[in-house]
């Protein structure tokens, strides 16, 4: 069955796209943390991507992707009005929500769109969210205004300084930690580097820390292994168990392995796509 895009917006040109996805089953089941699996064509590969948010009433998820490779680059060539060949989900463990007085979600770029569907999780459930983001310089920003809607705090740091701290968000986070201690639980959703720091600058507050591991995928129900990471000493398949995890209990140095295992493919898929387009 086709998934019709009902809207298409490129968040920063050339390297970040939003769409909005006509998916009504999958909007209504879906919840903060969950993410689906598409292919754009048939010979497509399966990319899975956080849904970033959702709109049960309209049907529609939102999904916000960075072109990486030769298949995100060949999703960003679909329009409005297009369709995505299959879609499928929610996949994955929604986020584990618990009454806290107060949580830091933490998102360093694209991640900041996933991150925005499990603040407003937390804060459904009257945790008072504050939102620390990061990206490169000030026009990398994401989602601003929608954290901003129901966070009574949005702290940004840009590399450059362009926008609020400059430096890195695990400065803001320390800061934040020292001052507040309200704070029960915090949620990090980035690149690798960034959820590892994280998990360091929590680790002596004694802070539940949750990252949201964007292991490589293939099929997303826990079949192929592809996904296998290890946390606490125990082997774990993100699609299934996760994709969410205890930030301190996770073996980074095997997931940047894992992740980075097949490059050379990939950078020679992404040329072939390239001179052919
Ligand atoms: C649960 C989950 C949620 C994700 N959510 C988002 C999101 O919301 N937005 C976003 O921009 N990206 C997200 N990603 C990453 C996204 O899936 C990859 O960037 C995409 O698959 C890359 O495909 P490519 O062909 O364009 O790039 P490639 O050239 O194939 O790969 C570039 C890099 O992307 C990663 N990658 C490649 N294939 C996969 C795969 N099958 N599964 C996971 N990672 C892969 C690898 O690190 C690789 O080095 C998520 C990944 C996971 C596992
Ligand atoms: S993607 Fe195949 S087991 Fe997780």
């Amino acid at each position: 069955m086709p998934y019709r895009i009902v809207k298409r917006k490129d968040l920063i040109p050339g390297q970040t796209v939003l769409m909005v996805v006509d998916a009504p089953m999958i909007a209504e089941k879906a919840r903060p943390g969950n993410f689906v699996i598409l292919r754009v064509n048939d010979h497509g590969e399966r990319i899975p991507l956080t849904i970033a948010d959702r709109d049960p009433a309209a049907g529609t998820i939102t999904i916000v992707f960075l072109v990486v490779g030769k298949s995100t680059a060949l999703l960003a060539t679909l329009q409005e009005g297009e369709d995505i060949l299959d879609v499928c989900g929610p996949l994955g463990r929604p986020t584990h929500i618990e009454k806290r007085k107060a949580v830091i979600c933490v998102g360093g770029g694209t991640g900041i769109a996933a991150m925005h569907h499990i603040a407003k999780g937390h804060h459904e459930a009257g945790n008072r969210v504050v939102a620390v983001i990061g990206a490169r310089n000030k026009d990398l920003l994401l989602f601003c205004d929608e954290l901003g809607s129901f966070c009574p705090e949005v702290l940004v740091a840009t590399d450059d300084g362009s926008r609020g701290h400059k430096g890195f968000v695990t400065e803001v986070l320390r800061k934040r930690l020292e001052e507040d201690k309200d704070i029960e639980e915090v949620v990090a959703i980035g690149p690798v580097p960034m959820m590892e720091a994280v998990a360091k600058v929590t680790k002596p507050f004694g802070v539940k820390t949750t990252v949201s591991l964007n292991s490589i995928m293939v099929d997303g129900i826990g079949m192929c292994g592809a996904c296998r990471c290890t946390v606490d000493g125990h082997v774990r398949f993100a699609c299934v168990d996760g994709p969410e995890f205890d930030g301190h209990a996770v073996d980074f140095q095997e997931l940047r392995m894992r992740l980075g295992q097949f490059r050379c493919e990939e950078k020679q898929s992404f040329d072939q796509f390239k001179a052919r387009s």
